[in-house]
């Protein structure tokens, strides 16, 4: 049987880490073969996109060149990795993939959804992730919780209204596609996420 494709979003510091091994935690309890990985990124070629994408620098980078080095990582990731291992029956945890395309590039840079769409056919034809998990937070506290981290990238770098539409945005694609997606309260404290989390996860395995 073909693996199951959970992908997990949202904008900057809504704690996209800390949970991802939460659910790696709970893969694992449920004895399941899984790999876990992130876009952009996910192989040594579209890591290296994904370092030329994020870097910060003085060049302006054009929108429609930002959104063909997102889809040509994808595509690097989708025949490399998630492809085989969905194929071999195994489950793929992925940090991010085409939600954040029309969130960032889509909504945060105003590239239009039709082009995205184009290009999001032509990459994965009609895969879709099977579980998607919008962890959702008010912007200023996520960008004060990443300020924290480390010195922000070239993304990291944009202003609140950016990330406002980018919230936006994720929180429509979760109305929109409410087989697929599950909005989680990202400001609730680690174990009330976590609780929405599992109970989220546990619904999806009863219809696996
Ligand atoms: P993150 O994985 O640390 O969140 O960083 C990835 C950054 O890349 C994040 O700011 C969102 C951005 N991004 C896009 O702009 N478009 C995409 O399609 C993806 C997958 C990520």
């Amino acid at each position: 049987m073909r693996g199951k494709f959970i992908t997990i979003e949202g904008t900057e510091g809504v704690g996209k880490t800390t949970n991802i091994k939460f659910i790696q935690d709970w893969m694992d309890s449920k004895k399941l073969t899984y790999g876990c990985t992130r876009e952009p990124g996910g192989t040594p070629l579209a890591e290296q996109v994904r370092e030329l994408l994020l870097a910060p620098r003085e060049e302006s980078v054009c929108n429609t060149a930002e959104l063909l080095m997102v889809f040509a990582a994808r595509a690097q990731h989708l025949n490399q990795v998630i492809e085989p291992m969905l194929g071999e029956g195994a489950w793929v945890l992925c940090d991010r993939f085409t939600d954040a395309t029309y969130a960032y590039q889509g909504a945060g840079r105003h590239m239009r959804d039709d082009l995205i769409r184009d290009l999001e056919l032509m990459v994965q034809g009609s895969l879709q992730p099977d579980l998607t998990l919008i962890l959702d937070i008010p912007v200023q506290i996520g960008l004060a919780r990443a300020s924290e981290r480390s010195t922000p990238d070239r993304f990291e770098q944009e202003q609140v209204a950016f990330f406002e539409r980018v919230r936006n945005r994720y929180l429509q694609i979760a109305q929109d596609n409410p087989q697929r997606c599950v909005v989680i309260d990202a400001s609730l404290t680690l174990e009330g996420v976590q609780a929405q989390i599992t109970q989220t996860l546990e619904t999806f395995w009863e219809t696996v």
